[in-house]
């Protein structure tokens, strides 16, 4: 078993990711979620990941409201793509409780200060890099951070950049130039993981409220200008590559991120072709098997109620 923290800002893509490691305790086990400011406010993210794992039926798993803000910038919420709430589509109820008193970068300093975990990191890396700074020694029980973010082309909140890595440029450098071992899944492949209409369909027959709510997720209405037909599971890559890494291909390369507050806010420059001769500091994913995987995520999925 994988000994993981989720670090997330749900967000129906990390909403799936959730479900997925949930679904396999198999092959995850998680010590705890912590929730970040990101595709809606860190008070709504944190109910939605209670929201989550209830659903699952495991409202056991301790959720932690973290970083209200990036480190330095604004907050720049993505409303307009995943809803008032951040679960449109899903048709959850309210939260039956909520989070766990104390500060997500706190719990996840202790977290690591106990024993190594996978940081699986699905949105704005703030609590992350917030935890790095307070607590350096940390880096050495961290086996691996595997996390959603940057682009090799096109960004999707700017052309440049990728959501997670706008919304906190600084945090993302922080992370990325930390000496850690970390696996980086951008826009380049989790635009090529959306559910065919195949896959879509098998979902609605299961017939469970898990089911119920990604099928939801999956088939609620996308503004037209995000630039793909269906919708992205951007972040169930990051679980899916831990439980199947088979599925995927990578290479070492050495990433920088642009921390201006210009039109390159938040620009992944990943040296696929070593053109810049900088050492490697990330192991960058670039290509997905997504038929298998989805046939997965769904045999995963159907195991819960
Ligand atoms: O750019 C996609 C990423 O930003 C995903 O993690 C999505 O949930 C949002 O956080
Ligand atoms: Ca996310």
């Amino acid at each position: 078993m994988i000994p993981i923290v989720i670090d997330t800002d749900p967000g129906q893509d990390d909403a799936v990711a959730i479900l997925l490691a949930l679904a396999r305790p198999d092959i995850f086990d998680l010590s705890c979620i912590t929730a970040v400011a990101g595709n809606v406010p860190v008070a709504q993210t944190a109910l939605n990941a209670r929201r989550i794992v209830e659903l699952a039926g495991h409202p056991e798993v301790l959720v932690y409201a973290g970083a209200a803000a990036p480190l330095v910038l604004p907050l720049t919420t993505a409303e307009f793509v995943c809803g008032p709430d951040g679960m449109d589509g899903a048709g959850l109820p309210p939260a039956a409780l909520p989070p766990e008193a104390g500060h997500a970068v706190s719990v996840l300093i202790e977290t690591l200060q106990r024993a190594p975990a996978t940081i699986c990191a699905l949105g704005p890396l703030t609590n992350l890099a917030l935890a790095l700074r307070l607590a350096p020694e940390i880096a050495g029980n961290i086996t691996q951070v595997v996390l959603m973010g940057g682009a090799m082309n096109l960004g999707n909140i700017t052309p440049a950049a990728e959501y997670n890595f706008y919304a906190d440029p600084h945090a993302a450098a922080v992370v990325l130039n930390a000496g850690l071992r970390v696996t980086l899944i951008g826009l380049h492949l989790t635009l090529s993981a959306i559910a065919s209409p195949a896959h879509v369909a098998r979902i609605a027959t299961l017939n469970t409220a898990t089911s119920r709510a990604v099928h939801g997720m999956l088939t609620r209405p996308r503004p037209g200008n995000l630039g793909s037909n269906g919708h992205p599971m951007h972040d169930v890559c990051v679980p899916g590559y831990l439980a199947w890494p088979e599925l995927f291909t990578g290479r070492d390369c050495h990433v920088g991120i642009d921390t201006s507050d210009g039109d390159l806010r938040g620009r992944s420059t990943i040296d696929w072709h070593n053109r810049l001769k900088r050492p490697a500091n990330v192991f960058v994913l670039d290509s997905i098997d997504a038929t298998v995987f989805f046939d997965r995520v769904i045999d995963a999925l159907a195991l819960l109620p």
